[in-house]
């Protein structure tokens, strides 16, 4: 199972949530490969990998195979990415099918969940990790702007679809880094399922010191404050994401049967 994390917007909380997600998916059990598709390379700083050979790019183009670009950390495996993504993109492009590389490269490829953490642009990785998962999973700050952004993924959702996957389901919204009013939070809840038919997971995540200083300890907040109220939260989440997963699978197969 594959699951894009990503928003158009950047600072919404995509590389917090796809590390920490990972982290609870681990603990469950499931065998879990997080790849870092953002030039940034926040996600693999934030497990202390910031030194090696070769990055989700490489893996992309073909310049070399899983095995020789993903890392053992934290039990979880990771594809790592730094700013060497930003020197190949055109590269990339260049390449016949770009939007599907990663589809290509998953081939064969098997994990209980695959996590992709996208880069805060609606560029050739976003559309990569767009065009190779079953679901996208859209974190956001509970503010009025985030619901631009949301609908801004929206759109780009609504294109990956027609060109490249049409099988892209929107698992639902996250709230990350919450502090303000249940009530603005049951605003926006309302508006993204009235205008979007967007679910906004009601296990929202809270702000907490934890989440900024987990980074620095090479750690997920999972691994590093795990009696954390954001732990906990990111726990219930993936409890809600689980049930929601379920629930769209069974939907699709449904849909496949009544085709047949
Ligand atoms: N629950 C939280 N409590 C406090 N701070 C948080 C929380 N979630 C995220 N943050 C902080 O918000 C900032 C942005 O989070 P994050 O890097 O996950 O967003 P992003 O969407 O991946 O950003 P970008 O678009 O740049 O990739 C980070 O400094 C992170 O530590
Ligand atoms: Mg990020």
């Amino acid at each position: 199972m594959e699951i894009a994390i990503a928003n158009h917007k950047g600072g919404s909380g995509k590389t917090t949530t796809t590390l920490n997600l990972g982290c609870v998916l681990r603990d469950l059990g499931f065998r879990v490969l997080l790849i870092d598709l953002d030039p940034q390379g926040n996600l693999s700083y934030s497990l202390g990998v910031n030194n090696f050979p070769f990055t989700s790019a490489d893996w992309l183009i073909g310049h070399t195979t899983l095995s020789e670009t993903a890392f053992e950390v934290s039990g979880l495996h990771l594809v790592p990415a730094d700013l060497r993504l930003s020197n190949l993109e055109n590269e990339i492009m260049a390449l016949g099918n770009s939007q599907i590389l990663l589809r290509k490269r998953m081939e064969g490829v098997s994990y209980d969940f695959v996590l992709i953490d996208c880069p805060p642009a609606f560029n050739v990785y976003t559309r990569n990790a767009l065009s190779v998962s079953d679901f996208v999973l859209i974190p956001m700050l509970m503010d009025v702007l985030s619901i631009q952004g949301t609908l801004q993924m929206l759109k780009i959702i609504e294109q990956v679809r027609l060109t490249s996957n049409e099988a892209l389901k929107v698992l639902g919204a996250v709230g990350v880094a919450v502090n303000g009013s249940r009530k603005l939070s049951n605003e926006i809840s309302e508006y993204l399922a009235e205008h979007c038919n967007v679910k906004l997971f009601n296990q929202k995540i809270r702000n907490s010191v934890k989440v900024a200083e987990a980074p620095s300890h090479a750690q997920s907040v999972i691994d590093y404050a795990p009696e954390s109220s954001s732990a906990l939260d990111y726990r219930n989440l993936a409890q809600e994401i689980l049930t929601e997963i379920r629930k769209k699978s069974q939907e699709k197969l449904k849909i496949n049967s009544l085709g047949s």
